[in-house]
């Protein structure tokens, strides 16, 4: 198999790349090399995936697969579609679960259109979400069912990029009382970049066609299962104090970044871990357990291991609480009345 990728050297690009070259496929990379080193034994191509110019570069090339990690606005998207609409490719494009209708707020079915964006719109056309919904349109109208469109859900593992799981793994090891939000109970749903990337190769490769949610099934995980396993991987002895939702929001505590992947109950936190999988694991998505995910990234970071000091995208936000203000609230937790 000949994979283009276009990405391939952050996160789940680099694990797409590791697990084709592990296949034995031959596989051509696309990207700025801004983002980081090219994995060994690819075929990497210098270019901005906006630049015409720098596309060229792909024209006239024949893939078997192509995995686009990197679509962030249609019109732009629209570029690549058109110079590899002859590669005779199948195109799996990384969209995202906020690219429907429904998420967060209402539970998220398999087979939901995506919102409303022109498939040639630009970047101040939208949000992240109605964007990649654009973006996933951009790669419908050229490739049919010659595509597969990965919503993925939220996605963990060594390498990533945003920070959110090596924030809290880096806080924990730092050990003491560690505030953790929220009910432990809390069922949550994340898939292993890994997985995703096992997933995107075997559609690519079996040419499935269709629109997946992609992530791990239901509750794979709740808020005090992984804080627990990132406890356990450090063998920090760090005691967790958990803290009522409501606490910390009185305390205008950032949900989701302040403390990352904290989503209070209310409009927007009760139907975050709620997408359905079936469709996906009908077509080949398996999930390993978060506990090695959580395992494997304290790892990484153990071998150096670090996200980017700048986010990878505009739309990815800086992750962590200041440590004087996760102090301050533990205090008050524990002299509150009653
Ligand atoms: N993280 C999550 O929880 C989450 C959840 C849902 C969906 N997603 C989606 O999953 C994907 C994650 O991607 P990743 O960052 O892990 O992928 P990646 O392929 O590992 O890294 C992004 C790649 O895109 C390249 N790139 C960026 N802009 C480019 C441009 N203009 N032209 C050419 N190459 C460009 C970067 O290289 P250079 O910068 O060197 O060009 C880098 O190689 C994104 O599409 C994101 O929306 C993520």
């Amino acid at each position: 198999m000949n994979l283009l990728l276009i990405g391939g050297t952050s996160f789940l690009g680099r694990h797409t790349a590791t697990d084709a070259l592990r296949r034995g496929w031959t596989v051509t990379t696309f990207n700025r090399g801004r983002s980081g080193p090219d994995v060994e034994g690819v075929e990497a191509l210098r270019g901005d995936r906006a630049s015409d110019d720098d596309l060229a570069a792909l024209a006239g090339r024949s893939f078997d697969v192509v995995v686009d990690t990197c679509g962030f606005v249609p019109a732009v998207v629209g570029r690549s579609v058109r110079v590899l609409a002859g590669s005779g490719a199948h195109y799996v494009f990384v969209s995202s679960i906020s690219a429907t209708t429904t998420w967060p707020g209402a539970p998220t079915p398999d087979g939901l259109d995506g919102q409303e964006c022109r498939s040639d719109a630009g970047p101040d056309d939208g949000d992240y979400g109605k964007l990649k919904a654009g973006c996933e349109r951009a790669v419908t109208e050229e490739f049919g069912d010659r595509s597969t469109i990965v919503r993925a859900g939220l996605i963990l593992g060594p390498h990533e990029n945003v920070g959110r799981l090596p924030w809290w793994l880096e806080r924990i090891s730092r050990g003491g009382e560690v505030l953790a939000p929220g009910d432990p109970a809390t069922p949550m749903q994340l898939v292993d970049a890994r997985d995703l990337a096992h997933f995107m190769l075997g559609a690519g490769a079996d040419r499935v066609t269709g629109t997946f949610n992609a992530t791990g099934p239901r509750g794979n995980a709740s808020m005090g299962s992984w804080l627990g396993d990132a406890v356990t991987a450090t063998g920090s002895g760090a005691r967790l104090t958990w803290v009522a939702d409501d606490f910390l929001v009185e305390r205008s505590v950032e949900s989701w970044t302040e403390l990352p992947l904290w989503m209070p109950p209310g409009e927007d936190g009760d139907h975050v871990w709620d997408a359905e999988t079936a469709a996906a694991e009908r077509a080949g998505m398996r999930s390993r357990p978060l506990t090695e995910t959580v395992a494997d990234t304290w790892d990484w970071m153990q071998q150096g291991g670090r996200p980017p000091e700048r986010p990878p995208h505009a739309h990815a936000p800086r992750n962590g609480i200041d440590p004087a203000k996760e102090q301050r609230i533990l205090a008050e937790w524990h002299a509150r009345p009653g």
